[in-house]
């Protein structure tokens, strides 16, 4: 079985993290967040996992390889020379998804949705119904920012729209489909949107069936739902494998912390906390609702709650970061400083405090 990866977008929106690395490649609960989809695909039984790349090819090759290779599975890179869309990318890796293929179909992702992914329910369902694609969907409270589906009573889709001015149903595209190799023949090999020009016109034939996701669901693309979407990772982890997670004296609720990371006496860390790969928190620090990411050290006593502090950040001692502050790669904070909702660009230092909510730090 084969799986296309949609790599390609610029990743605007999770700036500045996406300055340092690609989207896909940003850790998310400790592994790149397109290392969790290839590892569930792989479980499903994809033997080749196509990676639809636009730009930086290098690094995400780098980032991922040696995930491929714990993994077993072969990644095939299919490189557009100028953006393709949503849609186009399937048409140039026409050659790549057919050949070979007994199925006669494949699975599609957006690299930025986290759930526990369907793909073995895909399957069959998509074997049962017998059109040409199959579409996950997930209830959400606002769908605007959203592609909106809305199906019939035999789960057939009757109207695709991305993004609605209006409302039309809560139930929303979550970018991951099963779709049949004559889908290949919708779609010109040009710059295409899959949700705005291929979706419609296949809900129109009749061809498209929504799948309703049972598990949680969310698009890591912005720090706020990053933050969201690691705090349902985790409480899923805590169902699924708790002993994945941190327990005990100085851990409070979901936590998972990378073995490589030293963590001090009398810190305490949690609820829905992830520390990557040698990292060093000392004595007395307090994280909450946070993201640290690989080779950040964090001097005693600071606070950190709601945010993400990027790659081999030094966050000194007193420091209190909150409400959504994002720091890049290679963020030095000095002692006693606050930041509040501050956006801070890589290879910076902060020496006094920012409070002005949403402010960048260029
Ligand atoms: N190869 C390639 N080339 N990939 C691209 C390109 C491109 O030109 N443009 C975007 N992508 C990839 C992105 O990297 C991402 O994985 C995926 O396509 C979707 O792009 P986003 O920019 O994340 O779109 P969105 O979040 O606004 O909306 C999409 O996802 C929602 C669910 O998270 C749509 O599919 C919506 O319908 C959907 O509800
Ligand atoms: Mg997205």
């Amino acid at each position: 079985m084969k799986a296309l990866i949609l790599v390609g977008g610029f990743g605007t929106r999770l700036r500045p993290l996406t300055f340092s690395c690609p989207k896909p490649c940003v850790e998310f609960a400790n592994k790149p967040i397109v290392c969790h989809q290839i590892e569930a695909l792989v479980k499903a039984g994809v033997t080749e996992v196509i990676l639809a790349i636009n730009y930086q090819p290098e690094t995400m090759r780098e980032s991922i390889e040696r995930y491929c290779e714990e993994y077993g599975v072969s990644i095939v890179c299919s490189q557009e020379t100028s953006p393709m869309g949503t849609a186009g990318p399937l048409a140039l890796a026409r050659e790549l998804l057919t050949k070979d293929n007994p199925e006669g179909c494949f699975f599609v992702l957006n690299s930025d949705v986290i759930c526990e992914y369907p793909f073995e329910e895909m399957y069959e369902f998509h074997k049962s119904h017998g059109k040409e694609g199959t579409i996950v969907v997930f209830p959400v409270d606002d769908p605007s920012k959203y592609g909106v589906v809305v199906s019939n009573e035999q789960k057939e889709v009757v109207s695709f729209v991305e993004k609605p001015k209006k409302f039309i149903s809560n139930k929303i595209n979550a970018g991951i489909y099963l779709l049949s190799n004559s889908v290949l023949d919708r779609i010109p090999l040009k710059p295409t949107s899959i949700e705005r020009e291929t979706f419609p016109l296949m809900a129109e034939d009749g061809q498209l069936c929504s799948l309703t996701l049972k598990s949680f669901w969310m698009d890591i693309g912005q720090p706020r739902d990053f933050l969201t979407g690691m705090e349902l990772y985790l409480e899923s982890l805590a169902q699924k494998s708790p002993e994945s997670l941190n327990k005990g004296e100085g851990y409070l609720g979901n936590v998972l912390v990378d073995p490589s990371a030293e963590i001090e006496e009398g810190c305490l860390i949690g609820p829905n906390v992830t520390i990557a790969a040698n990292c060093k928190v000392a004595a007395g620090t307090r994280i909450a609702n946070s993201c640290i990411l690989e080779g950040t050290t964090i001097a005693g006593n600071s606070w950190i709650n709601g945010s993400i502090i990027g790659w081999k950040n030094k966050v000194g001692r007193w420091v209190r970061i909150e409400s959504l502050s994002v720091l890049g790669e290679d963020v030095h904070v000095k002692d006693e400083v606050c930041l509040n909702g501050i956006i801070v660009l890589p290879h910076k230092e902060i020496k006094e405090s920012e409070l002005v909510q949403g402010k960048i730090v260029l």
